[in-house]
């Protein structure tokens, strides 16, 4: 069993994304500003937005974080999103999810300009990305699939199963694993929870990318020798033994299923760290008009 490492590889791509900025900054081209919005305090968001806003310092591009409370109306942060569409030194902004429930995720993401869309959410993003177009990739699945590619892990004629249907990653992921090219060239099964035989599936598979967000949800004996098992689950379990109270659990019981497994991303240090990434990536490209002019 060999791990996929996501820290050391989103630090490698971080580099290399500081580096070009550095250049662009040398050539006096324009700095990457990514603006993100965060509704509310909830914990989970909190850190992921203050993870971005530092990633986002640690490559030389300006951030800005505009903050709403809880009670915001929808009214006021489609205002918002008309400013950042608008607004000439943002080339990329995200409003992080999940909102409060009096206000519709769909249309707030549909109000954002799809070329400032870093988060690849709008859709016309996930249109073109399912036709094979240029578009901004969402960052779990181009996460997966860098890691895929830095690790030279083979995929073509492969039987990937995608445990989850959620439109944020299995979705798009299965999309990606069954286009032409590399990484893809899949044959892509997609399960969800009303699969039946699901295990019977599983043990069929090359390729697992477990992304369901029930915690240890894939179990030793549903897993071929020699498989590929992506996790990409982050359940927040509760835990005494950590200071921070809980312990970011994946949907891989790992200590049964790595031994049999070719390769295996962590939980924490595999997907994870790769996500942040991709959103800086793709706010380099649109600061350098690479996707839309
Ligand atoms: N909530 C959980 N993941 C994400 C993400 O990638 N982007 C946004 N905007 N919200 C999220």
């Amino acid at each position: 069993m060999k791990l996929i490492d996501g820290k050391a590889t989103a630090a490698e791509i971080k580099r290399e994304i500081a580096q070009e900025v550095a250049q662009i900054k040398a050539a006096g081209g324009k700095t990457p500003h990514l603006a993100a919005v965060l509704v509310g305090h909830d914990g989970g968001s909190e850190t992921y937005v203050a993870n971005k806003v530092r990633a986002c310092e640690e490559v030389g591009f300006k951030s800005t974080l505009i903050r709403y409370e809880e009670d915001v109306t929808e009214k006021e942060l489609l205002a918002c999103v008309e400013r950042l569409n608008k607004d000439a030194d943002i080339d990329g902004f995200i409003v992080q999810l999940p909102l409060p429930g009096h206000i519709s995720e769909e249309k707030i993401t549909e109000a954002i300009d799809y070329r400032k869309d870093v988060d690849g959410f709008h859709p016309v993003n996930v249109g073109r990305m399912s036709l094979g177009m240029p578009c901004f990739l969402s960052a779990t699945p181009a996460g997966i699939i860098e890691l895929l590619r830095r690790y030279n892990i083979e995929t073509k004629g492969k039987h990937c199963v995608v445990l989850g249907r959620s439109n944020i990653v299995g979705k798009p992921v299965s999309m990606l694993m069954m286009r032409k090219g590399y990484p893809g060239d899949c044959t892509v099964t997609v399960c969800h929870s009303r699969t039946q035989n699901i295990k019977e599936i599983c043990l069929q598979a090359d390729i697992i990318i477990a992304a369901l967000g029930v915690p240890e949800f894939l179990r030793g004996d549903m897993v071929k020798e020699g498989a590929v098992v992506i996790d990409v689950g982050t359940t927040r379990v509760p835990s005494d033994q950590t200071k921070s109270g809980f312990k970011l659990t994946g949907d891989v019981a790992f200590n049964e299923v790595a031994p049999k497994c070719s390769w295996i991303t962590p939980v924490p240090g595999g997907v994870g760290p790769m996500t942040i990434v991709s959103l800086l990536r793709n706010t380099l490209l649109a600061g350098k008009k690479m996707i839309y002019a």
